[in-house]
């Protein structure tokens, strides 16, 4: 457990911190915008798309099927296991238009950063505070 809360809890928001003051500091208009900014809502925005544009876990999560399922056309047995690559789908331009471009006002609040589902990450309130 206690390994569990140092790499999901500390690893995760430290390194998105420091690698999105990397991707602002190459950005600087919108850097100097989110520092100007009086606007909450567009420093929580600013999150969230870092959080996409950066995925900052990058191994799969991993999954097996309860039952006989169909996602996107391909059938996935009972008893299969999938990984699902979550840098893969925030990256997906279906999902989101010019996806490699980081844009602080984009809708970004769909994406998969945390996972998804019953097993999504139980300290995204506390990330998203301290990011
Ligand atoms: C930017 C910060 C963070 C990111 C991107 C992140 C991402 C993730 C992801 C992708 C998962 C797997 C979800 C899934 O399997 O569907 C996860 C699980 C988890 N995260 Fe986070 N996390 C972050 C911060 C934190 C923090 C601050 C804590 C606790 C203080 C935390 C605690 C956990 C725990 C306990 C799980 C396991 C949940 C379960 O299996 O039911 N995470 N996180």
């Amino acid at each position: 457990m206690a390994v569990l809360m140092l790499v999901a809890g500390h690893e995760t928001t430290a390194n998105m911190i420091g690698l999105g003051t990397l991707a602002l500091l190459d950005l600087p208009e919108q850097l100097a915008e989110l520092l100007d900014t009086e606007d909450p809502k567009l420093v929580a925005n600013a999150v969230e798309e870092l959080l996409r544009y950066l995925t900052i876990v990058h191994t799969g999560r991993r999954r097996v099927a309860t039952e006989d399922v169909e996602v996107a056309g391909q059938l996935v047995r009972a008893g299969e296991g999938v990984i699902l690559a979550n840098d893969a789908g925030n990256r997906n331009e279906d999902a989101f238009p010019e996806p490699d471009r980081l844009d602080i006002h984009r809708q970004a609040r769909h994406h998969i950063a945390f996972g998804f589902g019953v097993h999504q990450c139980l300290g995204q309130p506390l990330a998203r505070m301290e990011l």
